[in-house]
């Protein structure tokens, strides 16, 4: 039996739109081993058959090597809250393709998990960083190939998650996004993803509330989530160094330091103070 740990992850940071992401130290458990049919155990309300995104995952990882797929026991234990924006989907595949990988003893190497989760997710924002760990910006070539540039925060730096006890579809979210963009609004957002991959990089976090909005994906997605603008503005009079939302949302999420003050929460929200980890998936 294989015992695996996905962290969770926040993706896009304000402009990087699905390229740019990091991991949090918020983990869902997954023990798997081989099994002639699918058995799925779990408490939590997740699909208990061939439709469990960790056995979809794990078998589409085993056609994809050409190997033979009978069946598989998994026991899930989903700490990361589901359609909230913290990468849960991608955590169900870099667990389904890291087991596949170990089940059949490693074919595959760390660069090829990353192309083949990227393809099964479809962006890389937050598979890169649930492997990798740490802040990632990754770029897919025309092969499906991805290349990723990593960092860690050179001085402390946690990031304050704003949860809702609502869903937000990231189909939903994608939906509401428009086919084109002008060129004003393409330098607006490309200047802030530079930057702040840069600030983050580099330490410089004093810049980080004057460049992580957006003219990509945040302005339409506000209207779809209650209370957006209430929380911006709570977090910024509690001293948040860059506020944005997290993946399609609905979590709002913001980098804080040591001199953040945490607020009293509005009603249907949670917040948690959560590190920014090093380290992606591990085989326990
Ligand atoms: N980059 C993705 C999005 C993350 O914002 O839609 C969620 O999959």
């Amino acid at each position: 039996m294989v015992k695996i740990k996905v962290p969770a992850t926040s993706a896009n940071l304000g402009a990087g739109f699905d390229c740019m992401g990091l991991a949090l130290d918020i983990y869902n458990e997954l023990w798997i081993e081989p099994f002639d049919k699918i058995v799925i155990d779990t408490d939590d309300d997740l699909p208990k058959d061939g439709r469990n995104l960790v056995a979809s995952t794990i078998k589409k990882t085993y056609e994809f090597l050409g190997k033979k797929f009978k069946g598989v026991y998994i026991k899930q234990i989903n700490n990361i809250p589901k359609t909230s924006g913290l990468g849960s989907s991608a955590a169900c595949i870099v667990g389904g393709v890291t087991a596949a990988n170990s089940l059949l003893n490693y074919p595959m190497s760390t660069e090829d998990v990353i192309n083949l989760c990227t393809s099964f997710d479809g962006h890389p924002d937050n598979v890169v960083p649930a492997i990798l760990g740490g802040i990632t910006v990754s770029v897919v070539n025309g092969a499906g190939k991805v290349h990723t540039f990593r960092c860690l925060p050179k001085k402390d730096l946690k990031i304050a998650v704003m949860i809702a006890d609502f869903p937000l579809s990231t189909t939903k979210a994608r939906a509401v996004l428009p086919e084109m963009y002008s060129r004003a609004d393409m330098v607006y957002s490309l200047s802030r993803a530079v930057a702040t991959f840069a600030a983050l990089s580099q330490g410089e976090f004093d810049k980080l509330k004057y460049i992580m909005d957006d003219k990509i994906h945040t302005p339409y997605r506000r209207p779809l989530i209650k209370d957006f603008d209430k929380i911006v503005e709570l977090f910024k009079r509690a001293g948040a160094l860059g506020i944005f939302l997290s993946g399609a949302g609905p979590t709002i999420a913001a980098f804080v330091d040591d001199n953040f003050v945490p607020f009293d929460t509005p009603k249907n929200w949670r917040l948690e103070i959560k590190n920014i980890i090093a380290n992606g998936v591990y085989i326990e």
